[in-house]
């Protein structure tokens, strides 16, 4: 059943009573750090719903759950988009970080701590890493050839520098591959290089490089593959890696740099993919902090300790974390990570999106349209385990949200409600009309917390959806608003109801991981503020509810035609 996922099998998780404290997993989750050189894009809100999805979920199941994440703030792009603007790197990061964290709480993703990699605790964390390695004699020093922009002074990363690919003769390819014939080769093998910064034409200047001794440590990667959470066409990526030649990894970049000097030197600095993931355990540090508990750091990164560590990362990026940054971590004696989960891209009505081209939204636009909520529902239904890219079809878009939220679940509420509010003084029935419709409800959020467990969210949404049509059926063949017409008939429009708003109540805090503005709503209603996952096991009785008021609005033609481009 979970051929493409491991949790389940690795550990015993599932615990309905989750009474005692010892018995809670203490989880610390992040999203990839997103660069502080531009606005966020869905393609961002995509990853942070899905890890915001999971960690909600764990919260109400009763573990302690910390999500930390933090702008990825160093390296050249940073350090160009600066001078462009003319102002400097540290202004231009500190007005993005304003505007990430606000587009992140637009969207209502919970973390509990939002840093910068450009901060005291990840200068201090990653030299103290670093310090670790060279005493292990993981760190080595090369002199490498580079291709050199004399006008601009400085070396040139792959992505600056274009020539004619010294394969296939292809013009205007970047310095590490070709897109015509997918060659891979050294930006100094391009024919007729030019850099991309200054127009010029590069010369070959030799510099002294430091390097993390990877290819060392190959059979130590295979053992943390082994004992790790990893999907498997993730794994089987990997394992294609591995099987070719490991290189070393070159850490340094010489000036100018915006980021942290290597400790010794005065003109080097660390490689932005050296500190950036650090950044995760600078955030952590840095949440410590602000509660007091800097005293808890030591402890929880014990390499043996019991706490479990995931990371929600896209396909691009599953080198950096699955084996550099575990090795890096297990070397300088830290925890690695428990799990490194990987997603699809987000495209846009199909193709790619693309500023350029017009095809697509920008994060904090979709928010003067419409609420988070629909686009987390969304997503939701289309996240499971696999890294497929995933498709906004806007149309499909719109249906879905219509027909889920409003006609299935928001629904089963606003039909009932007015009954328990105009006939019953707002009070719900000392009984159930059918318990065991309830049960079977309580019974099925069993495997559908499986499924948030195993971020398998589409298929715990379908079901979620197939009990809302279950709820709607109920209804209609109890027909109350036919019963309430007849005296003598009050009592049982009454227990009804009151059993239809449990069902409702059921599938609100199933919800609640995924649309937590909406069913916030919900739960004004219902006059309660569950937030824990066992709850469903207690029917609602003999309770005042409010009045009720429409939960969820439909989409139409008009807010999607707002969105793109836009
Ligand atoms: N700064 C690095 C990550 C450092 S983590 C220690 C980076 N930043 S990024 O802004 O380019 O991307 C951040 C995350 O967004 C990555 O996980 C990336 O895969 C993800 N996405 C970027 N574009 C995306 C889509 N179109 N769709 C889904 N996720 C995408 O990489
Ligand atoms: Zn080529």
């Amino acid at each position: 059943m979970f051929s493409n996922w491991v949790i389940i099998t690795k550990r015993p998780y599932f615990n309905p009573t989750m009474k005692q404290d010892s018995e809670k997993r203490s989880i610390l989750v992040t999203s990839a750090l997103p660069y502080a050189n531009a606005p966020l894009h869905l393609g961002h809100i995509l990853e942070h719903t899905q890890t915001d999805i999971w960690v909600r979920f764990q919260r109400m199941y009763g573990n302690n759950c910390i999500y930390v994440c933090a702008d990825d703030a160093h390296g050249t792009p940073i350090m160009l988009k600066a001078e462009e603007l003319d102002i400097s790197p540290e202004e231009l990061i500190d007005e993005i970080y304003q505007d990430h964290k606000a587009t992140f709480e637009g969207y209502r993703i919970s973390h509990d701590n939002f840093h910068t990699t450009h901060s005291e605790e990840n200068k201090i964390l990653s030299e103290r890493i670093y310090n670790s390695l060279n005493e292990k004699s993981l760190i080595d020093k090369k002199i490498i050839n580079q291709l050199y922009d004399t006008k601009k002074e400085m070396f040139l990363a792959d992505r600056y520098v274009k020539g004619s690919c010294p394969n296939c003769g292809a013009q205007e390819q970047y310095g590490d591959n070709c897109e015509k014939c997918s060659a891979t080769y050294n930006a100094i093998d391009l024919i007729d290089p030019v850099s991309v910064i200054s127009g010029t034409t590069p010369i070959i200047s030799e510099s002294e490089h430091i390097f993390f001794k990877l290819s060392q440590l190959k059979d130590q990667i295979t053992t943390w593959l082994d004992e790790s959470h990893i999907q498997n066409p993730v794994r089987n990526k990997l394992n294609e890696w591995l099987e070719g030649d490991l290189k070393d990894w070159d850490i340094s970049r010489d000036n100018p740099y915006f980021g942290f000097l290597i400790p010794g030197y005065e003109d080097k600095y660390f490689y932005v993919w050296l500190d950036a993931p650090i950044g995760y355990l600078a955030s952590h540090l840095n949440y410590l902090s602000k509660n007091n508990d800097e005293s808890k750091f030591e402890d929880f990164w014990e390499p043996d300790s019991q706490n479990e560590i995931f990371h929600f990362i896209g396909k691009d990026i599953m080198y950096f974390h699955a084996l550099f940054f575990p090795m890096i971590l297990l070397n300088a004696n830290l925890k690695s990570p428990s799990g490194v989960f990987v997603h699809g891209f987000l495209t846009l009505n199909g193709e790619k999106m693309s500023k350029s081209r017009g095809n697509f939204i920008s994060a904090k636009n979709y928010l003067n349209t419409l609420d988070p909520d629909y686009l987390r529902y969304f997503m939701g239904s289309k996240l499971g385990t696999g890294v497929d890219d995933i498709d906004l079809n806007l149309e499909d878009f719109k249906q879905k949200v219509n027909s889920d939220l409003v006609n299935k679940y928001a629904n089963i509420a606003s039909r009932t409600a007015k009954f328990i509010n105009n006939h019953f003084k707002d009070t719900l029935s000392t009984e159930l009309d059918t318990p065991e419709l309830v049960e079977e409800f309580v019974e099925a959020s069993i495997k559908i917390s499986e499924s948030y467990e195993n971020l398998e969210f589409s298929k715990a949404l379908k079901e979620i959806m197939s009990l809302a049509d279950k709820a709607n059926q109920y209804v209609d063949s109890k027909e109350p608003w036919i019963l309430i017409k007849k005296e003598g008939n009050e009592e049982q429009v009454q227990s009804i109801c009151t059993t239809a708003i449990n069902l409702f109540r059921i599938l609100t805090i199933m919800l609640s991981p995924v649309i937590p503005g909406f069913t916030q709503v919900a739960k004004d209603f219902l006059n309660e503020q569950e937030t824990n996952w066992h709850s469903i096991n207690d029917p609602l009785l003999s309770k005042k509810v409010k009045k009720f008021k429409p939960i969820i609005t439909r989409i139409d033609e008009n807010h999607i035609n707002n969105l793109i481009g836009n």
